[in-house]
């Protein structure tokens, strides 16, 4: 696979110290050692506002050089986090300088006095690269880059004696970074331009190229399976439904071998909301419906690079949700492959639907676990706001998992119930279910109606990512538009199985 996405991002290696030619130098500062800042007494940094808390930035430049302090908070409690969102902050300000250095040194020296300090090092050299390469990324397809920003910069990340076994780390770290900015790529994507087809088609291409099987179902495939809900969403458009399956076996594993995992991802092109059409404010943004798919087929595309030993599956359906003559009406019910009937009365409830029959593949390969994420309900944003992300399931240890994952790779989410007396509010009187529940409590229903497609005795987590699938502010490694949220979890978690 390819390291980096097709998007701009900088070059990174190690070095010992920062070299002499970096026009623009990055220097992590502790907010309890604002004394060791070289050439500025702590009074001066502070009369500058910078205190070195997490987040803080400032910027010193002469005639030569650029110095940019990056607070990172107490060295008491060093956290990767806050590194990877200074690396960051620093990269963002290098865009017109061609060597950069970022001077990890003293960082590295407090880290190695602890106990488990190689470890923690070597997750800190990650942590700093992933923000570097996160931070640079500029979705450029259609918009060139403004004068004076130069294409190719490299950053030497200063590591001291260490260089040599530190510059490891930053192998996984380029191929995470490479599968985030991928599914950026795929999520700021126009719905007109990535239609299901050539979603389907882009994914396989580089499913195939990162030594993944590949197998695109078109839509007589997906009538031939009755995935009656995806069929059901489908009918409204012109564009052609696809399902993309893909399968990562580690070398040496027999084919037929049993799915450690299945990931299942939403992959609604665009959702203008069908026939319960979405108001006009409400459709912007909804060619992001399909975040979900695209940090699925990112994370399965990283699994070989990253050595990864577990078989993993992924079943992601994709379709746009429109409004032509044939769309299905608010009313109609459909049967899905497991053999539920369906009342559908809100066709913006679609992501629901299509999900629904992917998670019946996905049970049929008998995994230990599946994991789906969605974009799946504006309910969600308004409980948990833009930037974390609702998590559901029907298995502790599984929420145990996905919590410590995420909280290692930097990406936030937040358990949520799926309480069983809210079932009955998706009874329907002529179906055995209908696809929305009260008005209330709208992310919980969801999830109650995906349990539905989950067989008996499997693991199974829903992650709601409507929220932190996109940004509309550049927030620590996320700029503008499609985050890629949810790869770095998965591969973090899929790493350590
Ligand atoms: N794609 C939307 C959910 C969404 C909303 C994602 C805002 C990102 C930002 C989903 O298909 C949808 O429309 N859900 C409805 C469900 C309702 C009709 C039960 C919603 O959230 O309003
Ligand atoms: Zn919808
Ligand atoms: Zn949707």
């Amino acid at each position: 696979m390819a390291d980096l996405g097709t998007n701009g991002m900088v070059a990174i290696k190690t070095g010992k110290v920062v070299p002499k030619s970096a026009t623009i130098i990055g220097e992590p500062v502790f907010s309890d050692l604002l004394d060791r800042v070289e050439g500025l007494s702590s009074e001066a940094l502070q009369r500058h506002g910078f205190n070195g808390s997490a987040d803080d930035v400032l910027v010193l430049a002469d005639e030569t050089q650029t110095r940019v302090l990056l607070g990172v908070g107490s060295s008491d409690s060093i956290d990767p986090r806050s590194f990877r969102r200074a690396a960051a902050a620093f990269v963002r300000r290098a865009d017109r300088h061609v060597k950069a250095g970022f001077d990890l040194q003293g960082a590295l020296e407090v880290l190695e006095r602890s106990e488990d300090g190689a470890e923690r090092s070597t997750s800190l050299v990650g942590a700093v690269s992933e923000g570097l390469l996160l931070g640079s990324y500029t979705f450029t397809t259609y918009k060139k880059p403004a004068k004076g920003v130069v294409d190719s910069s490299t950053v030497t990340v200063a590591v001291g004696e260490r260089a040599g076994k530190l510059a490891k780390a930053m192998t996984p770290a380029r191929s995470i970074a490479g599968a985030v900015g991928f599914a950026r790529d795929l999520v700021n994507e126009p719905g007109g331009t990535l239609t299901p087809t050539e979603f389907a088609k882009r994914a396989a291409a580089r499913a195939k190229e990162s030594g993944l099987q590949a197998q695109i179902m078109d839509e007589k495939a997906i009538a031939k399976a009755r995935l009656g809900g995806l069929l059901a969403v489908n009918q409204g458009s012109t564009e052609a439904p696809r399902l993309l399956k893909l399968t990562y076996t580690p070398d040496g594993m027999g084919s037929s071998t049993k799915p450690t995992l299945c990931l299942v991802g939403k992959g609604i092109t665009f959702d203008s909301g069908g026939l319960s059409l979405k108001p006009v404010d409400s459709m912007i943004g909804m060619k992001n419906d399909m975040a979900g798919a695209a940090a699925v087929i990112a994370t399965m595309c990283a699994l070989p690079a990253l050595g990864v030993t577990h078989k993993v599956v992924s079943f992601t359906p994709m379709t746009d949700n429109m409004t032509g003559g044939a769309a299905q009406r608010p009313g109609d019910i459909y049967t899905a492959r497991n053999g539920k009937t369906v009342e559908v009365l809100n066709t913006d409830a679609e992501g629901r639907l299509v999900l629904g029959e992917a998670l019946v593949l996905a049970s049929e390969q008998k995994p230990a676990a599946i994991i789906d994420l969605a974009t799946l309900t504006g309910a969600c944003v308004v409980a948990l706001g833009e930037k974390i992300a609702g998590l559901m399931s029907n298995d502790d240890a599984l929420v145990e998992r996905i919590e410590s994952a995420a909280r290692a790779s930097g990406e936030r989410v937040w358990h949520l119930p799926l309480p069983e007396d809210y079932r009955k509010g998706l009874d329907s009187k002529i179906a055995d279910l209908k696809n929305i529940g009260p008005r209330w409590g709208g992310t919980l229903t969801a999830g109650l109606f995906l349990r539905e497609f989950v067989a008996e005795g499997i693991q199974w987590a829903h992650i709601d990512i409507a929220g932190p699938a996109t940004t509309s502010e550049v927030d620590g490694e996320n700029g503008v538009g499609g985050t890629g949220f949810g790869v770095r979890t998965l591969l973090e978690l899929i790493s350590n199985w």
